[in-house]
């Protein structure tokens, strides 16, 4: 979830190291800090808040490391912001320690002292305490003592332009730019400072000296590697009320044409093979990647015929899944970096299934691993809450399952041909936004909100309820539409909210017939759906771009997006920023 960063360059290192923190600053936000070497000292700045508060003259040195934090061990405060230091040595970690308490109580009772909740601080104690002169070898020392997930980025005074760092389960990548070397947590944030990237496996060590950038073994054996050129820096936007969300819900039509470009040019062979021929598929991913795949799962058992088992990340990998040679797990992320997600596709590989990952970051964790990964050219999303990338994942998922039935079954299903279409069709739904807007407007102060759906459609109301719940801090559930009235129509009192979603020609009826259900009870109803002649089966009706119904969700979710981000904005908070989260959620 933090971002570290590190950086050698002997012009304008500390401008680099706080370009790229802002950048970073998507993966958390509750602190930032830097730490620099020049003159045989350390220079430390750090603060609660974002990369903005450390303002002050630049600090001197060419080789310098950073860190932007999402809280796991102590709250937020300028005494738990990265860098830790420890005698000679300053530390940026992205992770979690999971021994940290074991080595705390060993190092206390050796006399150390702590200035930090955090579990980061034990690792620069370890590297002082095991410094004899070797920088390399003090950090190779400590880490053999650590358990857990750490990406982390070492400064030593005695070593004005090194910097050594390792990784295990935590995201980092090296990158060279000119006159200058570089890790990172990720990529995009590396846009415009480096030309050539290479990630950095489990158990690497990276050793930067100077311009010079070494992978090594933690015995500092060479390791050889090949790097690859970094894309064209791509522009991120923002949208007319200054936030990346709003630009990124308008950059939709282009990411899924991109998209779409790029499945059209991809063999699925293998993939398709995979999935006709599986004894078991399953689906894992967290948040709006797992209501892409639970769409995904839906779509594909019904027109493949294949039972689909989905399940959340994080209950997958402890769940003793029922995986094993023969079976086929598709993984979803956006990041490709997400902690559970890759557990559970790390468990999948080593019962012996094959993994088809989707993820929009290339050179991703996940996307490594995987035997058939397939990409989503959504571009870069900054803004915390999914968006672009959510339309992308149903396109390419979606594209998935034909290709799997027409491997099954000689014929595309007849909905193929529209996946062409889904471009323009997102694009006909911004029309609707002025009456999004005006309905964001009507329910700014409703304290909760129900959504509902049929079919695929309650995969959209859930990713509508968690757009809600994430930006503007509004209770919003989300249950099938025929639920409605075993528990939740409780909750439905004078001018509650229940939006419905309904897309599919065979369902409509029954979801007009839930909310008059709730509207005979109080409640304001709002209905997003292709079927104008239901217009007045609710308070509020949303006309929708019409998709053959399999493909509904990848239109209908856009002005829930767009309701979401209004909503936010009107209540007075920051869309790109929600409060407690970050974009890549790297640590369980
Ligand atoms: O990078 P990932 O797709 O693996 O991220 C998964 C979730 O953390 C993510 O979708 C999260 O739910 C979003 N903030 C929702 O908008």
């Amino acid at each position: 979830m933090c971002g570290i960063v590190g950086c050698f360059s002997r012009e304008g290192c500390y401008e680099k190291l706080l370009t790229v923190l802002q950048k970073l600053e998507y993966r958390g936000y509750d602190s930032a800090g830097v730490a620099l070497v020049a003159g045989g000292a350390l220079a430390v700045r750090k603060k609660k808040g974002a990369v903005a508060n450390l303002c002050g003259a630049p600090l001197a040195g060419a080789a310098g490391i950073g860190h932007t934090r999402w809280a796991t061990h102590g709250k937020p405060s300028d005494e738990n912001a990265h860098p830790h230091v420890a005698g000679k040595f300053a530390l940026v970690h992205n992770g979690i320690l999971e021994n940290f308490a074991v080595l705390k109580e060993e190092l206390t009772k050796n006399g150390e002292a702590f200035s930090s909740e955090t579990d980061s601080e034990v690792i620069v104690k370890l590297i002082a305490r095991a410094y004899k002169g070797d920088f390399f070898a003090a950090v190779a020392a400590a880490c053999s003592r650590l358990e857990g997930s750490y990406a982390i980025a070492v400064l030593c005074e005695d070593f004005p332009e090194e910097i050594v760092c390792a990784k295990n389960k935590s995201p980092l990548l090296a990158g060279a730019g000119r006159g200058a070397a570089f890790v990172c947590s990720d990529i995009p944030a590396l846009e415009g400072e480096v030309r050539y990237v290479c990630p950095v496996e489990d158990g690497e060590f990276v050793h930067i000296r100077g311009e010079e950038i070494c992978f090594c073994t933690a015995g500092g054996a060479c390791l050889p590697k090949v790097f690859c050129r970094l894309a064209e820096k791509e522009r991120a936007p923002v949208g007319a009320s200054g936030s990346r969300m709003e630009a990124e819900i308008g950059q939709i039509p282009h990411g899924l044409e991109k998209t779409l470009g790029w499945l059209r040019a991809c063999d699925f062979a293998p993939a398709a093979r995979a999935l006709r021929g599986a004894g078991r598929i399953f689906t894992v991913a967290c948040g709006t990647a797992h209501h892409a795949a639970l769409a995904f799962g839906a779509l594909l058992s019904r027109e493949a015929r294949i039972p689909v088992f989905c399940e959340a990340a994080s209950e997958f990998r402890y769940g003793d899944p029922l995986i094993g040679a023969g079976d086929v797990l598709v993984a979803v992320s956006q990041s490709g970096e997400t902690a559970d997600t890759l557990e559970a596709a790390r468990l999948a590989k080593a019962r012996g299934a094959y993994l088809i990952a989707v993820t929009n970051v290339e050179q991703s964790t996940l996307a490594r691993l995987a035997d058939f990964p397939l990409r989503t050219l959504a571009g870069a999303e900054i803004a915390v809450a999914a968006t672009k990338s959510y339309n992308c994942q149903l396109l390419c998922l979606y594209f998935l399952a034909a290709q799997t039935v027409f491997y099954k079954k000689a014929a595309f299903p007849a909905w193929f041909s529209a996946l062409g279409r889904a471009a323009e069709a997102c694009e006909r739904a911004f029309s609707c936004f002025s009456e999004v807007f005006s309905l964001a407007k009507r329910l700014q102060t409703a304290r909760a909100m129900s959504f509902i759906g049929r079919g695929t459609d309650r995969f959209t109301a859930a990713e509508g309820a968690l757009k809600v719940r994430e930006i503007a801090y509004v209770f919003a559930e989300s249950c099938p539409a025929g639920e409605l009235k075993h528990g939740t129509l409780a909750l439905v009192e004078e001018g509650f909210p229940v939006l419905a979603v309904a897309t599919d020609r065979a369902t409509v009826q029954k979801t007009a017939n839930s909310l008059a259900e709730a509207k005979a009870r109080g409640a304001f109803t709002c209905l997003f759906s292709p079927y104008k002649e239901y217009a007045g089966a609710a308070d509020f009706f949303c006309p929708l771009p019409a998709l053959p119904a399999p493909l509904m969700p990848l239109v209908s979710v856009v002005p829930l997006q767009a309701f979401a981000c209004r909503l936010c904005l009107l209540r007075g908070f920051d869309p790109d920023r929600p409060r407690n989260l970050a974009k890549s959620v790297t640590v369980e």
